[in-house]
């Protein structure tokens, strides 16, 4: 029997990350690239706080406001339905338990989102325990946390010592004990990324984490070819800025010559029309 796809549910999730069927992730920003992202059967479609950078032109992900997310989220509800939808908590919007519970469900309501994800570890399960309490399932990200890394070295792998990996595989055990439904492994070693997988019951999905983790996800400006430089991490599965360049050059060439538009993009009046056009004008 063929029909609908059947929504991708937090269940679904667990239950493919248990029978080591691997998840995939990416992160959309828009209604156009949601449609395709639906498509091509993206499990998780994630509206992430990347977009401050990547969309907005900013220098790192700090600036960008719920107000501005939800503008996003709710273009990418519109354009698909199945996957699971997944919404990034922005930077400040999850200081205190209240807060949390407050702009995520304006994430849910208004954005359309079916969870929320959030930054760290340990510290901030209470946030975590009090969303799943008012029945917002949560994501977790620990490894590199893009809110919060300035001031912790940059954008570089952590959990390289020993104790910074224990340290990991404690940070997303309580998330699990906290409710979270998964946790994002960001540049992590992979021989951490695999003991962490291996240690928690709920579904890991590495970026730059190597292959041991339960799924996957890409930002989708990377895997298109649509950045201006990519981390070790990417694999670049299209060149659209070198498309888009070479379309847009050719574009403004046309114009510029008088080959664009020709008569396959031109309308003409009917002869009748155009004799009456000619006699009164
Ligand atoms: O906002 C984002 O794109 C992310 C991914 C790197 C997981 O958090």
């Amino acid at each position: 029997m063929s029909g609908k796809p059947r929504k991708v549910s937090i269940e679904r999730l667990a239950s493919m990350s248990r029978r080591g069927e691997k998840i995939v992730m990416l992160t959309v920003y828009d209604y156009p690239s949601a449609v395709i992202a639906q498509e091509a059967g993206i499990d998780i479609v994630f509206v992430g706080d990347s977009l401050a950078m990547l969309v907005l032109g900013h220098e790192s992900t700090v600036p960008v406001t719920v107000d501005e997310m939800l503008v996003f989220m709710k273009a990418v509800a519109r354009g698909a339905g199945t996957p699971l939808l997944l919404g990034d908590l922005p930077f400040g919007s999850y200081l205190s338990p209240e807060m949390a519970v407050t702009n995520a469900a304006r994430l849910v309501k208004e954005g359309g989102m079916d969870a929320v994800k959030l930054e760290g570890g340990e510290e901030v399960c209470d946030i975590v325990e009090a969303l799943v309490r008012r029945g917002m399932p949560v994501m977790g990200h620990i490894g590199l946390t893009p809110q919060t890394s300035s001031p912790h070295g940059g954008y570089r792998v952590q959990g390289k010592r020993a104790d910074q990996a224990l340290k990991l595989v404690r940070d997303a055990q309580a998330l699990a004990e906290a409710g979270a439904f998964g946790v994002v492994l960001e540049l992590v070693p992979s021989e951490v990324a695999r003991v962490v997988t291996q240690r928690v019951d709920i579904p890991t999905i590495g970026i730059g984490s190597g292959p041991h983790c339960s799924g996957q996800v890409l930002v989708w400006h990377d895997l298109l070819g649509l950045s201006d430089s990519y981390g070790k991490h990417v694999r670049q599965y299209a060149d659209l800025r070198g498309a888009t360049l070479e379309a847009l050059g050719r574009y403004a060439g046309d114009v510029r010559s008088g080959r664009f538009p020709d008569e396959d993009q031109t309308w003409h009046m009917t002869d009748e029309e155009r004799e009456i056009f000619a006699r009164t004008a």
